[in-house]
């Protein structure tokens, strides 16, 4: 199977939204700084995520942060039926957001990422989800960077993909490995040359190993997403069978 064997399609989401028991749902999202839509985001945004707001002192990331946000409330509150103003979310000691307890039979879980101005969410019913999203930055130095975060056989893949082709291969390999961290919830708490992926662009997505005292591979599955041609991004889900469901949020009506 190829990369574009696994391409995701960004639809034109439907009015109402039904997330199935059986179904992840993907959203790309611009993260506008328009000052209406800050405007409204901010209007649904808690007094604890008000004073993150404010504690952000580069303008642009206070205002990804609110759009994210905002963006964010406005999905679990359509999934929810409830105000986006009314979610409420409780921590993991790792920072990882979740729902607090809301009356529903099963809990909605969530993951987002942002990058560059731009953001994805994941979404599913009773399942983990880990998403990451990173702008494809051809001037970093990715060789350098794979000493620090791959393991010993990522990093020799690496080293033999032809230079043109090892960028965006490092930020593949990057974003599956934080999915399935951020999945898990302790982030990058947990040294991420532990954890081994494919990302060949001729390979399918799959987690080959997990070292270390992190949770076992059994159940995690690793999606590639086809964000657009200048991100890499992955999804990582608890469990095996889902279909993913891919929704461009500027397309709503
Ligand atoms: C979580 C982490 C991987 C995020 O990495 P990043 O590339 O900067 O950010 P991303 O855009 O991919 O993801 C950010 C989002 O992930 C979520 N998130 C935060 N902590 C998380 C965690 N431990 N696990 C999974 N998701 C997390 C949040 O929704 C966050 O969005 P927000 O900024 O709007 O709140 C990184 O911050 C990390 O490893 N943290 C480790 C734990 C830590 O040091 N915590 C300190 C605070 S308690």
């Amino acid at each position: 199977m190829t990369l574009a064997d696994q391409r995701s399609f960004w639809l034109v989401p439907p009015a109402k939204m039904n997330l199935e028991a059986n179904q992840v749902h993907l959203w790309r999202a611009g993260l506008s700084r328009d000052p209406a839509a800050q405007q409204a985001a901010w209007a649904v945004l808690s007094d604890d995520e008000r004073a993150r707001a404010y504690r952000y002192r580069n303008d642009e990331d206070r205002e990804h942060f609110i759009a994210r946000r905002g963006i964010l409330r406005a999905l679990l509150g359509s999934y929810l039926k409830i105000p986006a103003a009314e979610v409420k979310f409780v921590y993991n000691p790792y920072g990882k957001p979740s729902l607090a307890a809301v009356s529903t039979i099963d809990p909605l879980q969530f993951n987002l990422s942002h990058s560059n101005g731009m953001a994805l969410f994941g979404f599913a019913w009773s399942t983990r989800v880990g998403v990451d999203l990173e702008r494809i930055q051809p001037d970093r130095g990715v060789l350098e960077l794979a000493e620090k975060y791959l393991s010993i056989n990522e990093r020799e893949y690496l080293a033999q993909l032809a230079p043109g082709a090892q960028t965006g291969a490092f930020f593949r390999c990057w974003t599956r490995k934080e999915a399935l961290l951020k999945a898990q919830g302790a982030g990058l708490l947990i040294p991420p040359e532990q954890i081994e992926v494919s990302f060949g662009s001729d390979q399918p997505a799959q987690i080959l190993a997990i070292r270390g005292g992190i949770e076992p591979l059994d159940n995690w599955y690793l999606q590639n997403v086809d964000f657009d041609e200048d991100h890499a991004a992955a999804l990582v889900v608890e469990r095996q069978a889902f279909s993913t469901c891919c929704w461009d949020y500027s397309l709503q009506g």
